[in-house]
């Protein structure tokens, strides 16, 4: 009887091994641990190839810095976070007289590559190094404009927030320009998709066995997906709106929102859905993009958090509750939920509360 086939089991073995070296590590040095992973992940090409592929995203940052020019023109411009350099090669196109570019991981040398092979290796200057522990090259002291993207999954996921808001206070002139500079978390209902393969009866009877203690794990999970817009079952509700000029780190990414979702359809709701848009609000056309199921594809997708149970509603019915988020206590680029729901519909009432956590690695496979 030929069962599955060696090669994977091997491989399968070799990832869960990795695994638990890296849960091992982790738990020794503490968020240091993470961060090596998190730059290690980043060191991967396959990553920026996912990035470099998002379309909506790439065309919103090239129309806000390269329909510009005036902002850019003869500027010093920080790309926090340059990965393979496009945001600084926009600049530099854009005009700036000096681009740095600085990252932590080893993407950097491909960025030094990349910017030599198109003529900016005299524009663009390269910092290896975490923005919080760099020096500016060639005496700079502040910056004019700071380029980044800085946005994980749920907006707040990967804590790059931070890091964003660390180099604009250290760096950035008094009416210097973020790019991009506002963004807005909003929440709405959904019910799910016919072709689902999410099934968490399954861990009820595995060949016979009561594997529910796994189920558990996976409810709790929130879930990064394509989500279509057929699923869309209520209004949308904004939960977080921040101007990355003011913005502090602690209360931006610690928060509870009240929430309350008018129901556009009838029928069963099965999650929650969390997206985010951004905008670039010193752009003479205000380029933006949105990460909504109702827009075109992004890498971000969108955040799911399943019900354990679904809810019967009808249109014109109310959802209601609280909306909690904040970092994760032992990986700060993890989020941690908080969901309080309150639901009295012709059909089932319910009050619940229920946890959830969001790994901040992207979706891209196999990173
Ligand atoms: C989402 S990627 C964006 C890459 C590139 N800017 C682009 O638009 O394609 C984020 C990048 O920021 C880098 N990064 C994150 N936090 C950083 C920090 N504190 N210091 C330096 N680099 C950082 C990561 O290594 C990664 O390459």
């Amino acid at each position: 009887m030929q069962v599955g086939n060696d090669g994977d089991g091997d491989y399968v073995e070799s990832k869960a091994r990795t695994l638990r070296l890296n849960e091992v590590l982790n738990r020794k040095r503490g968020q240091e641990g993470y961060d090596e992973n998190y730059f290690r992940m980043y060191g991967r090409i396959e990553l920026h190839e996912w990035l470099l592929k998002d379309s909506v995203r790439n065309q919103a940052y090239r129309a806000a810095i390269l329909h510009n020019q005036s902002n850019f023109k003869d500027k010093i411009v920080l790309d926090v976070g340059c990965g393979t350099g496009i945001l600084s090669l926009f600049a530099a196109k854009a005009g700036a007289a000096h681009v740095i570019a600085v990252d932590a991981a080893n993407i950097v040398e491909y960025a030094r590559r990349v910017f030599k092979d198109n003529g900016f290796k005299n524009i663009i200057s390269v910092v290896k190094g975490k923005i919080e522990e760099i020096e500016l090259p060639h005496g700079v002291e502040k910056v004019d404009i700071i380029v980044c993207d800085w946005m994980g999954n749920c907006l707040f996921a990967e804590g790059m927030l931070e890091s964003l808001i660390f180099a604009r206070d250290k760096w950035l002139k008094p009416n210097g320009l973020i790019f991009p500079d506002t963004a807005q978390l909003y929440l709405t209902a959904i019910t799910q998709n016919m072709h689902s393969e999410r099934d968490l009866t399954y861990w009820n009877n595995v060949y016979g066995f009561d594997m529910s203690c796994i189920r558990r794990c996976f409810e709790s999970k929130a879930v990064v997906e394509a989500i279509e817009e057929q699923q869309l079952m209520s209004e949308v509700f904004l939960i977080k709106s921040i101007d990355l000029y003011t913005a502090r780190y602690q209360p931006t990414v610690n928060f509870r929102s009240f929430y309350e979702l008018k129901m556009t359809r009838s029928g069963p709701v099965h999650a929650l859905l969390a997206y985010f848009d951004v905008g670039f609000s010193k752009t003479p056309d205000l380029v933006s993009f949105s990460t909504s199921p109702r827009k075109s594809w992004t890498h971000w997708n969108q955040t799911v958090f399943y019900f354990k149970d679904l809810l019967p509603v009808r249109a014109g019915e109310y959802i209601k509750g609280v909306f909690g988020l904040k970092p994760n206590s032992h990986n700060k680029r993890d989020l941690e939920f908080d969901i309080y729901i309150d639901f009295e519909g012709k059909e089932k009432c319910i009050t619940s509360n229920q946890s959830y956590i969001l790994c901040h690695a992207p979706a891209v496979e196999d990173v």
